[in-house]
């Protein structure tokens, strides 16, 4: 007989009073455009706590990514390399400089970029690569820095999975000439929507700064370095407000609590359902050893697409919100019709058809853990345990 249906979501933000409190103290002190005094003061709290020199909160992940092209000088004629196996701002921010995104497989163990496949497409063109931190671990910084320098371009980190993560004691997203964070609500940290955008380079940082503040030397006035701001560069809006910013003060004091309860139960996961990546019935991921992963999520790789649908259907069920990840963006409708793309990558493709994610949040409690892994062993073998 089965056990009583539990209730298990994909994830649930670790938030609560500490973040009601200041956002409700930030809207009754009228604290509310963007780059305000709780913003500003969370902007170098972050830049010393990660060890570098600018750090700029933005409206979201996507936008810091749209930042990082257009300040970095990414146009028409250039190639920007990113693993197809990612979201869609990742090709995005690329396309909106009139730039051309070149998809790259990624490695099966970690679903992080393949170097030996980036190498492969590197051409005078290559103005960029965007290693993208899958899950909260480290691509690999060492060939891709080693490429990056041969070759004379920028690496922009999407650290959108990676905050608290390391490579090599360095935080993901200071190792590139920019990096990139998303604070969305289904992050490690978050705020709702959010973002920030990371450089050590004075002159990115500036640019940067003029661009999302809609083109205007608006920071430079609001230092007291200039009497008035005017209009100086093209630029958008990407401050964000600092009643999310209040909210995300909160959140960073907690981050390395939560990342340890993540890592506490992805550890879990990987002693309990290691006897079934050994007898082949599904694949765990293996990061890189000079990495400290953010543990943004889990996932392992089943045999097929159709076992991987059976044991969603069946996880779903059991009131487990196991899900599918990303369509590989070069097989996509869109990437086949505009930019013409027919190679396959196949790697990539697999993670789209066989990738399974399992729920993983701070709150989620070891014997959660065992009922999930109970339910998907059910799936795979017919036996609970
Ligand atoms: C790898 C990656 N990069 C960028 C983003 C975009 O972040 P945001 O949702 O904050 O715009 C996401 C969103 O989930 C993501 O997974």
């Amino acid at each position: 007989m089965s056990s009583p249906v539990r209730r298990i979501p994909l994830y649930r933000a670790s938030i609560g009073r500490a973040e009601a409190s200041a956002a409700s103290k930030a809207v009754l002190a009228h604290t509310l455009v963007g780059r305000g005094p709780i913003g500003s003061a969370l902007e170098k709290r972050m830049a010393r706590d990660l060890g570098v020199r600018h750090v700029q909160l933005t409206t979201s992940g996507t936008h810091a990514l749209e930042l990082a092209m257009a300040v970095l000088g990414v146009g028409p004629g250039d190639e920007v390399i990113l693993p197809s196996f990612t979201f869609s701002s990742v090709a995005n921010c690329v396309l909106r400089q009139r730039a051309t995104p070149v998809f790259a497989d990624v490695k099966l163990n970690d679903l992080n970029l393949d170097p030996v496949d980036v190498a492969r497409r590197v051409t005078k063109r290559t103005k960029a690569i965007i290693p993208v931190h899958y899950a909260g671990a480290a691509s690999d910084m060492d060939a891709l820095g080693r490429m990056a320098r041969a070759g004379g371009f920028s690496i922009v980190e999407d650290a959108a999975h990676g905050v608290g993560a390391t490579w090599r004691g360095r935080a993901l997203g200071t190792i590139g000439k920019a990096g990139c964070v998303s604070f969305h609500a289904t992050k490690n940290i978050g705020c709702g929507e959010g973002g920030a955008f990371i450089t050590d380079s004075d002159a990115v940082a500036r640019r940067a700064e003029t661009f999302r503040e809609k083109g205007t030397n608006r920071s430079a006035f609001m230092r007291g370095e200039i009497k008035k701001y005017t209009w100086v560069s093209e630029g958008s809006s990407y401050v964000l407000s600092d009643v999310l910013a209040a909210i995300l003060n909160e959140q960073w004091t907690r981050r390395e609590a939560i990342n340890a309860a993540r890592g506490r139960a992805y550890a879990s996961y990987q002693e309990r359902l290691a006897d079934l990546d050994a007898s082949g019935r599904l694949l765990l991921p293996r990061v890189a050893p000079e990495g400290r992963s953010s543990w943004h999520l889990f996932h392992v790789l089943l045999p097929s697409r159709v076992w991987r649908d059976r044991c969603m259907d069946a996880l779903k069920a059991r009131g487990i919100g196991a899900t599918f990840h990303y369509q590989p963006l070069h097989a996509s409708p869109f990437a086949r019709k505009t930019l013409g793309w027919r190679e396959r990558l196949p790697v990539s493709e697999r993670a789209g058809d066989t990738l399974l994610r399992l729920p993983l949040y701070a709150g989620l409690k070891p014997d959660e853990v065992g009922y999930v892994c109970d339910e998907l062993r059910r799936c795979l073998t017919g036996r609970r345990s």
